[in-house]
């Protein structure tokens, strides 16, 4: 049996190892390089119908975008997410045009998946992601005012972790995943 709050051996140590820090190194960079390979990684992800319906805006601390982004944390975020080499805003296109009404209903599902990518590829080069929701929706799509169709879900802070997972992570057993949906408590 492994610990249960730990990854058991075998999963591969880019998993096993990720976690999201509450802390951030503040001297580290994000080059355009890094950066690149990370827009990269989601790039390639699968999406119903290869719709690809995700787009990101990103700002790095000192870049103009990066000031619009910090008044729109909430402030448990702020605490960690400030610190962090790179913050980026995660969007999707919901909106239906003409053939692309197969593949709304996936269109979270898909940026999802692009955002699982891009976090695994920052694991890969040493670097950690913290996804989260604690900010003001409505006021960041004030100011970033996207396409119409186009939608906020989350925002996630990209960098080098300066702490480690908490020594108990508290996860449901792989039992439980194929028991849930026809378990009577659930
Ligand atoms: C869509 C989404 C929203 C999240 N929102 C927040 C948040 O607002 N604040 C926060 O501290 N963590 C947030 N998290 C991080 C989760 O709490 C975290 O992934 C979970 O507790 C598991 O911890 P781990 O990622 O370290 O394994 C969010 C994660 C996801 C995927």
């Amino acid at each position: 049996m492994h610990h249960p709050h730990e990854p058991p051996s075998g999963i591969h140590p880019l998993l096993a190892r990720r976690f999201s820090p509450y802390l951030f190194d503040p001297s580290a960079v994000v080059d355009d390089q890094a950066l690149g390979l990370l827009l990269e990684a989601a790039r390639w992800a699968p999406s119903a119908g290869n719709s690809q319906p995700w787009g990101f805006f990103i700002g790095r601390p000192g870049e103009p975008e990066h000031d619009r982004l910090i008044p729109h944390l909430a402030p448990s975020s702020a605490r960690w997410a400030t610190d962090a080499s790179l913050l980026v805003v995660t969007l999707t296109r919901r909106h239906v045009d003409g053939t692309q009404l197969l593949y709304s209903e996936f269109a979270a599902y898909d940026l999802g998946q692009a955002v699982a990518h891009m976090t695994v590829q920052a694991q890969a080069m040493g670097l950690a992601a913290h996804q989260f929701r604690a900010f003001d929706l409505e006021g960041l799509t004030k100011e970033l005012a996207p396409n119409p169709g186009w939608v906020i879900v989350s925002m996630i802070a990209l960098g080098k972790a300066a702490d480690s997972p908490s020594e108990l992570r508290d996860r449901r057993s792989a039992a439980h995943l194929r028991s849930a949906p026809w378990s009577p408590t659930e």
